[in-house]
């Protein structure tokens, strides 16, 4: 298997055959999840520490089902209910927490950068579950999966990512995959929440939605991230959805089989209608939260299978 990686911190530090390793895993994973008994020893014996500083459902709880489901000890930490309330730093926790032997650490965090530089602190492996708006890499992959299971491929593929470009590290790492992968893609929104320069990863920007829907295979909606906005991004979320929104109506210039996808969470009636959400022809918005454990469950398995492997280099005294 092709996974070099000693962290997940992005998905800019992974090779195409990286991606392409992870995805074949996940797919096995998806297998596993949907019988019965849905259990491997993977990471027996090994230790899981998540530690969300930033309110998640899909991320947080599908990691801890992920380290369950591949025989890890896992570990929530409370933030709220944690010294970092007192005052303690990111690093300091980190520290504190590495002293307990994690194996891995699963971080988000509100800001940009903060757990690449957590993972210079620790000896375990450590997976970004999302920082700031830098990068949310298992949120890209497990829509690469959801892609390449719909599509049949990964590549050559039109994609429309649509929305809240400037505030979205889903945008950033998925930009990011399927440039790797070679797509086509199509940045949809207002000037205003569209980042300056971004046509650098050679994408077409796009401020109407009809024309950058038009003949697309998957179309990507991005929550409209009220958290990090600052000031006036939009006149009025109803202007936002008639413009902006996903409705059927703006669907029908995409492909008759171009797939609706979501991060989520939604806010129905402002990017995305709600009957549009809930179409099961077109949505595969649940199908993206399914993956998402097998995504994890292989990122874990990869990384522990790297981590197993320097420390028995280091056990045999060789340099690494
Ligand atoms: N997509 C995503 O990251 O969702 P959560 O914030 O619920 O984890």
């Amino acid at each position: 298997m092709t996974f070099r990686a000693r962290h997940l911190l992005g998905i800019e530090h992974l090779a195409p055959d990286e991606i392409v390793t992870l995805l074949d895993l996940a797919d096995t994973y998806v297998d596993l999840n949907r019988r019965t008994i849905k259990r491997t020893d993977a990471l027996a014996g090994m230790t899981q520490i998540n530690m969300f500083f930033e309110a998640s459902t899909r991320t947080q709880s599908s990691f801890e089902i992920a380290g369950k489901r591949l025989g890890a000890d896992v570990m929530n930490m409370s933030v709220a209910q944690s010294s970092v309330k007192k005052g303690e730093t990111l690093i300091d926790t980190a520290l504190t927490l590495n002293a307990m032997h994690p194996d891995l650490l699963v971080v988000r965090h509100q800001n940009s950068g903060a757990v690449a530089l957590l993972a210079q602190k620790v000896n375990c492996a450590v997976l970004n579950a999302g920082d700031g708006k830098h990068e949310h890499p298992t949120q890209a992959l497990l829509d690469a999966l959801t892609i390449r299971r719909r599509k049949g491929r990964l590549q050559r593929l039109t994609v429309a990512i649509c929305g809240d470009i400037a505030h979205s590290r889903v945008a950033r790492s998925n930009l990011l995959l399927l440039g790797k992968m070679e797509n086509r893609i199509r940045l949809i929104g207002p000037p205003t929440l569209m980042p300056s320069g971004v046509a650098e990863f050679g994408c077409e920007v796009y401020d109407d939605m009809k024309a950058g829907l038009a003949g697309a295979d998957v179309v990507m909606m991005l929550r409209l991230q009220k958290e990090r906005m600052d000031g006036g991004f939009i006149p009025s979320e109803r202007e936002y959805f008639y413009r902006y929104g996903l409705d059927a109506e703006k669907l029908a210039y995409a492909k008759d089989d171009a797939i609706v996808m979501h991060p989520g969470p939604m806010n129905r009636g402002v990017e995305i209608d709600g009957t549009l959400a809930d179409d099961i022809n077109r949505s595969v918005i649940q199908e993206q939260v399914e993956m998402g454990v097998a995504v994890r469950m292989a990122a874990m398995d990869l990384l522990a299978r790297n981590l197993k492997a320097e420390r028995g280099r280091q056990a045999a005294g060789v340099m690494v």
